[in-house]
């Protein structure tokens, strides 16, 4: 969506994935969906470095609301849970540098029940603009597949009509593209600046690869419509909670980086560990995603259960990009499995040098690679290489 926004990759939190829809604040008083725990996640990210490494956004996903609309027909919060009101709220969450972000449904209910917006587009709009909302993800349950192309369409349209710049996030795709009806990506390029391609993501490594596998199989119907203003969203990053190794962690985050992908956390940032934290904080990793040529990297091919990944990046030295390379081991089996490749075996150039940095282990590489020579890479078991090339003139 040509609007002015999100002309890189979003940077930011948002709740579901670690939060989900835990409503009691009785049972949960430190993880329920709240103001508390809003503000509380507002202090550590601006605190903590997340802020200052280009993680702005803030978004509240599901749960907000209370189970009814005001007498207006306006949508307002759970009065327990949020008793401020969100307006206040996103004062706060201003007051710390960070956007504010929210999320509604196109259809009668939310995914968890509560008031959707059919019926309610043009006022629902106008609501986030007077709360000061910067980013709605907006989502399709409890809608028909035919009522999706007019509120996707209209509601944008009524973002548009309050004058406040609102990064546009659309799950329309994710309600055809799991039943196996593809979506037009051009058209969504028009009308959004992110889409959820697929598949919730859980906090597992089989869902993790479950995603990575359907975004490579399908690359040819979606990539190219990624680019500033647009992008492919294959869901939150799992880093620092249940299910992902650490290996695991540095893959995921490789490959939302070669994928160009919106890198939205969805962690308790009262409780992350160190190694999980400098994984989402690797400026490196940071830097390649937010590329600003915004070309949406490939998965090029798998040799010896290892997949290859790889981006091209600026800068374009001579006419030839900057690659990011990511070795992504499937292998099971116990021992960082010793890859050698050649540079145009991974669709560089052969007739230029590289100089080679390693993403996650900066004391690997760090020096030029002659085009006569394999490069040797080490991979562990579900876990990545992630390579930068930078070319070197002639
Ligand atoms: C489905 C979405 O895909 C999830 O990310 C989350 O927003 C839930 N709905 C909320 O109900």
């Amino acid at each position: 969506l040509d609007n002015g926004l999100a002309r890189r990759p979003p940077m930011g939190w948002m709740s579901w994935q670690r939060f989900l829809c835990v409503v009691d604040c009785n049972l949960y008083p430190d993880d329920c969906i709240s103001d508390t725990l809003f503000r509380q996640m507002a202090d550590r990210m601006s605190e903590d470095g997340y802020l200052e490494a280009g993680y702005e956004y803030l978004v509240i996903d599901d749960c907000w609301m209370a189970t009814k609309r005001d007498e207006q027909g306006k949508l307002q919060p759970d009065l327990i849970r949020f008793p401020y009101g969100m307006k206040n709220l996103s004062d706060y969450v201003h007051s710390k540098g960070l956007k504010f972000g929210m999320y509604q449904a196109v259809g009668r209910k939310t995914c968890a029940g509560y008031p959707g917006s059919k019926g309610h587009l043009e006022i629902d709009a106008n609501t986030f603009a007077e709360w000061d909302v910067d980013y709605i993800k907006m989502d399709g349950c409890s809608a028909r597949k035919y009522e999706y192309k007019k509120a996707y369409t209209d509601f944008g349209k009524f973002l548009n009509n309050t004058g406040r710049p609102i990064v546009y996030s659309c799950s329309w795709p994710a309600y055809l593209e799991i039943p196996g009806i593809h979506a037009n990506y051009t058209y969504l390029a028009e009308i959004c600046n992110l889409w959820r391609n697929w598949a919730d993501i859980e906090d597992s490594y089989e869902s993790l690869t479950a995603i990575i596998d359907w975004f490579s199989k399908n690359r040819n119907r979606f990539i190219n419509s990624a680019g500033p203003g647009n992008w492919n969203d294959p869901d939150m990053l799992l880093i620092g909670n249940y299910g992902l190794s650490i290996e695991q962690s540095k893959s995921q985050m490789a490959l939302w980086a070669i994928m160009a992908a919106p890198l939205l956390m969805s962690v308790d940032f009262r409780t992350i560990d160190q190694r999980s934290k400098d994984i989402l904080l690797n400026k490196e990793a940071i830097a390649i995603n937010q590329d600003k040529l915004g070309l949406q990297g490939r998965w090029l091919k798998k040799t010896d259960s290892i997949d290859i990944w790889v981006r091209q990046i600026a800068p374009v030295v001579n006419g030839e990009y900057t690659y990011a390379v990511a070795f992504h081991s499937r292998r099971e089996d116990g021992f960082p499995f010793a890859l050698r490749v050649a540079l145009d075996e991974i669709s560089l150039s052969n007739s230029i040098e590289y100089f080679v940095t390693d993403i996650f282990e900066p004391t690997n590489f760090n020096r030029t690679v002659n085009v006569a020579e394999e490069i040797l890479v080490r991979v562990k078991p579900s876990g990545v290489v992630f390579l930068k090339f930078v070319p070197q003139g002639i």
